[in-house]
C-alpha cells in the first residue's frame, strides 16, 4: 500500500470481528514500532501483548470503574461520563489484541515522545496489513497504577504510553473531519 494512502485511509476502528490476529502479524507490528526514529537512537521502548479475551474483558471493566470513580478529577473525561457508565461499552471494542508500548525512563528524556511515534508506525503498518487499530487513551492512567504494573510484571520505572488495540475491522467509519492546518509562520 502506498504510504499516502495508508496515512489518509487509516481510521480508528471501534468494531472488530471475532477473529484473532496471527502472532506473526503482531511480531511484524512490533518490528514496525522499533524502526521508528528515537532521540539519540535510544530506542526507549518495551512492549506487552494481551490476547486473552477474559483478561481484556476484565481490564475493560476495571478501567471503566476506575475512570468513573475518578472522573470528577479528570476534566477532559467529563464528556465521556455517559459512555463510560454504559454497561454495554467496551473500552477495547472487543478487539482481540492489545499491544502496549512502554517508555523506559532510564533511556532518556525523549522516551515518551519516541513511544508515541512508534505507535503511529504500528497503526499505519496495521492498516497496510488489513488490520484495524485504535489508540486507547482511556487505558493509560489505569495501566500506570503501581498495582496494575505489578500484576503484569512491569517495572515501576516503565510508563505505559501507547496502548493500541488491534484486530480485523468489522466496521470502517467514515473519516472524521480535519480542520485546515494553522500555519503559524513560513519564512
Ligand atoms: C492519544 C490518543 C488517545 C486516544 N484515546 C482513545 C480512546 O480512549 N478511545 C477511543 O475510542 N479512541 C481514542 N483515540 C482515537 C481518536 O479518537 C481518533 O484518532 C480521532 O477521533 C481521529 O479519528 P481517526 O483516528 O479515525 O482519524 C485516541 C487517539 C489518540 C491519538
Amino acid at each position: 500500500m502506498d504510504l499516502k494512502e495508508a496515512i489518509l485511509q487509516r481510521r480508528s476502528i471501534r468494531n472488530y470481528l471475532d477473529q484473532a490476529v496471527p502472532k506473526e502479524m503482531i511480531h511484524e507490528l512490533i518490528q514496525a514500532a522499533i524502526w521508528a526514529p528515537s532521540g539519540s537512537n535510544a530506542q526507549p521502548w518495551a512492549f506487552s501483548v494481551i490476547e486473552d479475551r477474559e483478561e481484556l474483558e476484565r481490564l475493560s471493566e476495571e478501567i471503566k470503574a476506575f475512570l468513573l470513580q475518578n472522573i470528577d478529577n479528570m476534566p477532559n473525561l467529563q464528556q465521556y461520563r455517559k459512555t463510560l457508565a454504559n454497561p454495554a461499552y467496551r473500552i477495547f471494542y472487543n478487539a482481540p489484541c492489545l499491544l502496549t508500548i512502554y517508555a523506559k525512563y532510564q533511556s532518556g528524556p525523549n522516551a515518551v515522545g519516541d513511544c508515541y511515534i512508534a505507535s503511529q508506525n504500528v497503526m499505519l503498518a496495521a492498516h497496510a496489513m488489513g488490520l484495524g487499530s485504535c489508540f486507547c487513551g482511556f487505558a493509560l492512567h489505569y495501566l500506570n497504577l503501581p498495582d496494575v504494573k505489578k500484576r503484569y510484571g512491569v517495572a515501576e520505572e516503565n510508563q505505559a504510553v501507547a496502548p493500541v488495540m488491534l484486530g480485523y475491522p468489522a466496521v470502517i467509519p467514515p473519516p472524521p473531519q480535519r480542520r485546515e492546518p494553522e500555519i503559524i509562520f513560513w519564512k
